[in-house]
């Protein structure tokens, strides 16, 4: 791998910062002072460092976006952007894909990785990964819909949905609701089938993770360790 690449993968430089770094001699690889970033390293055997601190390798890349509306949850669209445009070009080419969709109108929380494997588990319906959604409703929900909506609803399949989590406003025209599957459109699904309508959806956690309030819409930044080590915790547990 380039190590340009490399320092771009792991979210510490862009490709040109890196080549600005390497000819001011603020790289190293296996101890020695390196001029060009486009060298070609082993990631999981040279060790590189930049201003003295050791990087860390990590196999896979990880990014938090606060996804906007009118993005579609894909790595290409032939009408419509999608959440990868929201990256800079450099990440793009990282093999990116979202873990999972969202509708085009819905934004909040999603995870974009490289991670196969991860997201199979994330999103596979035997795992049964919470992810909360802050919600609106055109019609106030009464204490029987939000009954039913818990208990699960006859949204046209073969089964139910499984019982969700909701807690609702005082006024019944919102609030959050968690979900451990996800079925297509399934939110807007389950309110349809008690007579209402999903006025705006906004997901908040996914799993281990929590929108990063920091982020406007649009925004997006690298997973901490930490956050991955939740993430790579609940793929252990499986
Ligand atoms: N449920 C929906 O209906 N839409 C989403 O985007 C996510 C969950």
């Amino acid at each position: 791998m380039r190590l340009d690449k490399f320092l771009v993968s792991t979210g510490k430089l862009t490709r040109s910062e890196s080549g600005r770094a390497a000819r001011s001699g603020r790289l190293t690889v296996n101890g020695v002072s390196v001029r060009r970033a486009d060298m070609h390293i082993d990631p999981e055997v040279d060790r590189v460092t930049l201003d003295g601190e050791l990087i860390v390798y990590r196999r896979h890349t990880y990014i938090m976006l606060n996804k906007p509306s009118g993005y579609v949850s894909a790595t290409d669209d032939k009408n419509l952007p999608t959440v990868l445009e929201l990256l800079p070009e450099e990440l793009r080419k990282l093999g990116l894909f979202p873990a999972g969709r969202l509708d085009r109108d819905t934004v909040g929380l999603m995870l974009l990785t490289d991670n196969g494997e991860l997201a199979h588990f994330l999103l596979s319906p035997v795992s049964h990964v919470p992810k909360s959604y802050l919600f609106a409703c055109r019609d106030a929900l009464s204490s029987n819909d939000v009954e039913t909506l818990k208990a699960g609803v006859d949204i046209g399949e073969e089964k139910p949905t499984k019982p969700a989590e909701l807690t609702v406003n005082e006024d019944g025209l919102g609030g959050v609701i968690t979900l451990s599957e996800g079925r297509y459109h399934q939110i807007k699904r389950m309110f349809e089938a008690v007579g209402n309508k999903i006025t705006s959806l906004e997901r908040l956690t996914f799993g281990p993770l929590a929108l990063d309030a920091s982020l406007a819409r649009g925004e997006w930044r690298f997973l901490t360790p930490e956050e991955i080590a939740e993430l790579e915790k609940h793929n252990r547990n499986k």
